[in-house]
């Protein structure tokens, strides 16, 4: 049986991620859980996993240093990658939406945007026919239009919590996120078998 690498996310993701290859049946180990080790073997399945940040699962993929992996279709429709989207997981559901502070409107002149998102706010606001000036921002995306930085930001909603919390509001859903299995197309010809397997084991513990 050939080795399979599978790249998956730390943070957010993760939790559930490892619970839906458990319930798929895999006996993984608990150390992939609770350690901070980058690279975890799973011996019993021939699974090694590389334990990246999200937005990083589908770089690894489309190299090839990992055969699968599990990536947020946020980030997929962010950076474009040479990988096959598999399969639906219908895990770490959210959408991303605008939002800023309540009853503002945009600046007129030059409404400005922070997001992790370049592309997909450049998209959104293009197909309104508004433009805009995207101000790239790595996290703590909630802070831009609170500190005068931005009017809008265009983020990740989950619980709405964080939006709460920082007095914003959401004024426009954008699309709505799940997680994907990836894979890199060699791999996908080559270890074929191993992963349609995982394919369809997967696939019987998704709800969409
Ligand atoms: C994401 C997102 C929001 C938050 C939304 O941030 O950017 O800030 O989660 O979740 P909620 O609706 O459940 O509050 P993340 O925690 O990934 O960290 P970041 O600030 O580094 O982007």
């Amino acid at each position: 049986m050939d080795e399979l690498t599978i790249a998956m996310p730390k943070g957010r993701i993760f939790e559930e991620a490892y619970e839906l290859l458990v319930k798929a049946g895999y006996d993984l180990p608990k150390e992939l859980d609770d350690s901070r080790k980058l690279i975890v073997e799973a011996p019993n399945e021939k699974f090694r996993f590389i334990l990246a940040k999200p937005m990083d699962v589908p770089v690894y993929v489309e190299h090839g240093v990992a055969d699968v992996g599990i990536a947020g279709k946020d980030v997929m429709l962010e950076h474009e990658r040479s990988v096959h989207e598999l399969l639906d997981l219908g895990i770490s559901r959210c959408y991303i939406a605008t939002a800023g502070l309540p009853n503002t409107a945009m600046n007129e002149m030059t409404p400005r945007i922070a997001t992790k998102y370049p592309k997909v706010a450049s998209h959104f606001y293009r197909s309104k026919g508004e433009q805009v000036e995207i101000i790239e921002l790595n996290g703590s995306i909630e802070l831009a239009p609170m500190i005068g930085l931005a009017d809008r930001i265009v983020d990740i909603v989950s619980t709405g919590k964080t939006l709460k919390e920082n007095g914003l509001v959401e004024y426009e859903q954008i699309v709505g996120i799940t997680s994907r299995l990836i894979a890199n197309p060699v791999s996908y010809r080559l270890k074929q078998e191993r992963i349609s397997e995982l394919v369809e084991k997967l696939r019987k513990q998704v709800t969409l």
